[in-house]
């Protein structure tokens, strides 16, 4: 298939621009890096040569750099750089001031403004969010947001990218604070957080229910569809007696704070909720990318059969 885009300019190479990276390269798309870090972009190079080990030909479509140089036609930006407002303004700034006016520009902020982010540009008209989920170069879904300026026709655009790269674009209609995904994330993780505060249930039992309850259920159909299924009528009378008892604060909870501020950070500091050493971690690391995959090609599947409650 011949690529709406030629060439992908990503800023910021860390978690996330790495594995965009491997997703262009994966789709013979040349890629340039840019970060003001020199190692991260070293780290970066490094893992993409890891990753075509047998096709040097991709790892030579890598260029990275430190400084931006003029960016000419058939080039998409894509801003990865740090969750901060101003910091990501002025990389919008800078893919301005380098690239031709044509030139659209997607943001991949978890959850900031677009318009925040797109204040101050000549054309605000050509930035959206494409919100991608770690791995990228794996999770199907990316959340495409218009900003209150953005026009169709980069939404049009935006979404023929990711389609080309074999991903599934889902469409907002409006720009929310943490758009879908991380809404959704933050309200199970504010009732998880509070049930261990309350000591209602510890993190293995925890995270026992929710991975073999709804957690394998929701890898096959969303949580709408699932109501559905289950009938509304029933939901509504769960509704009604369990809201008032549901944890509705609106500060991060103590125990988060409290385990924050001791550095029980989580795997990157050997405490979070569990213990972690580096065979933990690698181990977890690779079983998390082999297992995606699979659960991935069985929710695939699942779609293309028809198999989403119509029968
Ligand atoms: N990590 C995730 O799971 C995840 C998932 C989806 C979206 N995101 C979003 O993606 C973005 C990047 O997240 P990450 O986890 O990769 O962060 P990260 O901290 O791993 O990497 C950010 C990189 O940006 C670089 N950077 C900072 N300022 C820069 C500048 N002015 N010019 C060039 N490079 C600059 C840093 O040197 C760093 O290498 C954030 O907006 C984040 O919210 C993250």
């Amino acid at each position: 298939m011949t690529p709406p885009i030629e060439r992908a300019v990503i800023v910021g190479a860390g978690t996330m621009g790495a594995t965009l990276a491997k997703l262009m390269l994966a789709h013979r798309l040349p890629v340039r890096m840019i970060d003001r870090q020199a190692s991260a972009l070293e780290a970066c190079r490094h893992e993409i040569e890891r990753t075509f080990p047998d096709d040097p030909a991709v790892a030579g479509k890598l260029d990275v750099q430190t400084h931006w140089s003029p960016e000419g036609e058939g080039s998409i930006v894509i801003e990865s750089v740090t969750e901060n407002l101003t910091i990501k303004r002025a990389v919008i700034a800078e893919a301005e001031a380098h690239c031709e006016p044509t030139t659209l520009i997607v943001t991949n902020t978890s959850g900031l403004s677009i318009d925040a982010i797109g204040q101050g540009m000549r054309r605000p008209e050509r930035l959206a969010g494409a919100h991608f989920f770690n791995p990228a170069d794996l999770v199907p879904a990316v959340e495409v947001i218009p900003g209150a300026a953005t026009a169709q026709a980069t939404l049009h655009r935006t979404c023929a990218f990711l389609t080309f790269l074999g991903k599934r674009p889902a469409l907002l209609k409006q720009s929310v604070p943490g758009f879908v995904a991380n809404r959704l994330q933050h309200a199970l993780m504010r009732e998880c957080l509070s049930l261990l505060e309350k000591g209602v249930v510890d993190a293995e039992a925890l995270d026992e229910i929710v991975q073999f309850s709804i957690g394998v259920r929701l890898a096959l159909s969303g949580p709408l569809l699932q109501r559905d299924l289950n009938g509304l009528d029933t939901h509504l009378n769960i509704a009604r007696y369990l809201y008032e008892d549901l944890e509705d604060t609106h500060t991060p909870s103590r125990l988060l704070e409290e385990y924050v501020a001791q550095g029980r950070l989580g795997a990157k500091a050997g405490q979070g909720f569990y213990p972690w050493d580096e065979a933990r971690i690698e181990r977890q690391k690779h079983q998390s990318r082999d297992s995606l995959k699979r659960i991935i090609a069985v929710a695939m599947e699942e779609k293309r059969s028809g198999n989403d409650g119509e029968h």
